[in-house]
């Protein structure tokens, strides 16, 4: 058999359109896109095309990129890293920058009570992780997740993740044991304490208490629309949580590493989780997630029992080192309140002039404009793609 020649396109060839005709070939549209143009280079907050346009990156990758784009001190250590190794598997041959990291993050994640973290690729990753050492340090299956959080696109994260549409649809059967609460939102009606009456309600009708392994939650909803959680719900669960042996899990995937003002969304509670996801701006767009624990929880499963060919990858948990670095010397932290602060001031003064604009809430640099239909009262996702099409534009 011979082989098919393979065609290239002239270099002038390579624009946008062109390269989206051929994506469309290419891939599947179940991975879609929203961008209309394909990058080229990006630098901290600026993005530039293919065809030499030149935008403000609002994305950030989705909260990937705290750091911003190409942070010079995060080049610099995925370079040097690059020069010593670049893969040996951590549970085959273990270095120290993982080891290093794990006493980081265990110092710097909010409890003064001794700590364990293990590495992972991604959030769906740690998530998934969570909920098996949860299961197996507590001998029991059920975890209870909320309504509109987003826990990623595994199985496991599409059966905690509580939102059907586009997550869901097609993808079940999911790991069962899994149950649902409201989560409270004042702008469309949803109280705390309807939220902890789900959970006595839950309790009665679908499973008893003490086959519960973990309840979790996100601090800040992320993909379900920037919801905070009340700090009464958080004190709430942990309640409910101590009184039946059950973990709560945070899920600061999207929250951690000064997205909300905190380097960690938990320290604006009074109450501690047991079990922490994190990922996304933690190692500035190398892959790595985190589950960090209390030490006799994540020591449950057996050894073998987590990790992963490429978890804890090197040059990712090089960057994780300065992103940390520059976190701290950067002071981004307190960048995050006052950027968030900024933003809340403008959203807030354009309230009079938007009538459509309903609500501007936010922690940190977490600011959400939620759009209602001022005539029907109704959100108004048009509303939404006017706002997002226009700043695209
Ligand atoms: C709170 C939360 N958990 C889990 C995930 C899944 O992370 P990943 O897309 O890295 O698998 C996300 C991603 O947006 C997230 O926001």
């Amino acid at each position: 058999m011979t082989a098919k020649p393979m065609t290239k396109k002239p270099l002038d060839q390579i624009n946008n359109a062109a390269l989206h005709e051929r994506r469309l070939a290419a891939t599947p549209r179940g991975v879609g896109v929203m961008a209309g143009f394909y990058v080229d280079r990006a630098l901290n907050a600026e993005v530039w095309d293919i065809e030499g346009n030149r935008y403000i990156d609002f994305a950030g990758g989705i909260a990937v990129l705290n750091t911003g784009h190409r942070h010079p001190a995060l080049v610099a250590a995925i370079e040097a890293q690059l020069k010593r190794f670049t893969h040996t598997c951590y549970q085959v041959l273990p270095y120290e920058g993982y080891v290093t990291l794990a006493e980081r993050i265990n110092a710097l994640t909010p409890g003064s009570h001794t700590k364990k973290t293990a590495f992972f690729s991604s959030g769906a990753e740690a998530v998934e992780n969570a909920v098996k050492i949860a299961r197996s340090s507590t001998g029991r299956a059920g975890i209870i997740a909320f309504s509109g959080g987003f826990h990623g696109r595994t199985m496991m994260g599409c059966a905690l993740t509580g939102k059907v549409v586009p997550y869901k649809v097609g993808f079940g059967p999911f790991p069962s044991e899994v149950y649902h609460l409201p989560f409270p939102m004042d702008v469309h009606g949803v109280t705390v304490e309807d939220a902890l009456h789900a959970l006595e309600t839950l309790f009665k009708a679908d499973i008893e208490p003490n086959r519960v392994a973990a309840i979790i939650i996100e601090p800040v909803q992320g993909e379900g629309g920037f919801y905070i959680a009340p700090p009464e719900l958080m004190r709430g669960l942990r309640t409910v949580c101590d009184a039946h042996g059950i973990l709560l899990i945070y899920d600061e995937v999207q929250t951690g590493f000064g997205r909300t003002g905190k380097l960690f969304a938990a320290e604006h509670y009074d109450v501690l989780p047991d079990i922490m996801t994190m990922a996304k701006s933690m190692a500035g767009g190398m892959t790595l997630s985190a589950v960090c624990g209390r030490a006799e929880v994540m020591d449950a499963p057996a050894p073998g029992g987590l990790g992963g060919t490429y978890a804890g990858n090197p040059l990712a948990v090089a960057a994780s080192h300065a992103v940390i670095d520059v976190i701290e010397q950067e002071k981004l932290v307190e960048r995050s309140n006052r950027l968030g602060e900024k933003l809340m001031a403008r959203l807030t003064a354009a309230q009079s002039r938007v009538p459509a604009l309903k609500e501007v809430r936010g922690l940190g640099s977490m600011v959400a404009a939620e759009f209602f239909d001022p005539a029907t009262g109704a959100p108004s996702p048009d509303a939404v793609k006017r706002v997002q099409q226009a700043a695209l534009d």
